[in-house]
């Protein structure tokens, strides 16, 4: 097994925007049914997930520079909950640094933010044939609570997702 990697997560602004959409293009390879594909719709992506919750934007960084990042939003309605939730727009991590517990320790700080917000529930919709992420989400406890067209909708308890998050 590989070691996890350590890494220092904070703010993803716009002054990483560049690198961010590079991270975001190479880590979407092979998935692009479920991306943007053209760098102008990446970066209005990070746009809008900076205007909706800029917080909530962070990035994982290693001496390597940005190996990660995820898009979290604790500003979130959910019609299908029918209430305020924690949303987790986008997560993405560097393909050679993958399996290091890098996308785990975003969740991490994204959850506690959430916590701290008073909510209870983090909802996300993945790319049904996007098996990688979808094992990700459930090791963590995440279930299936929906479908729109090729995206599964999952959704787990905000405690019990950071206690598990919290042994690992
Ligand atoms: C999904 C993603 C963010 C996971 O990031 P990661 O840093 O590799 O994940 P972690 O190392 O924190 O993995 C945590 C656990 O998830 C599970 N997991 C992760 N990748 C897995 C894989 N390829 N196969 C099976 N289980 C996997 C494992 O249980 C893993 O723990 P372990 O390595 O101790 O067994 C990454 O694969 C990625 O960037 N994918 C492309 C973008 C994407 O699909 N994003 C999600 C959009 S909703």
């Amino acid at each position: 097994m590989k070691r996890s990697l350590e890494v220092a997560i904070s703010r993803l602004t716009e002054r990483d925007f560049d690198e961010a959409v590079r991270l975001y293009t190479e880590g979407y390879r092979n998935l692009e049914l479920y991306a943007y594909t053209h760098p102008d719709d990446v970066r209005a992506y990070l746009e809008w997930m900076a205007e909706r919750d800029g917080e909530g934007l962070l990035k994982a960084v290693s001496g390597k520079g940005m190996v990660g990042f995820i898009g979290s939003d604790s500003h979130w309605f959910s019609k299908r909950e029918g209430k305020q939730v924690g949303a987790i727009h986008e997560l993405v991590v560097t393909p050679d640094l993958r399996r290091r517990g890098i996308g785990r320790e975003l969740i991490r700080e994204a959850v506690r933010r959430f916590l701290m917000r008073g909510l209870d529930t983090v909802e996300l919709w993945v790319g049904d044939g996007n098996t990688v992420a979808r094992k990700f989400y459930e090791k963590l406890g995440f279930k299936e609570s929906g479908r729109y067209n090729y995206w599964i909708r999952m959704k787990a308890d905000i405690q019990k997702l950071l206690q598990k998050l919290e042994q690992s």
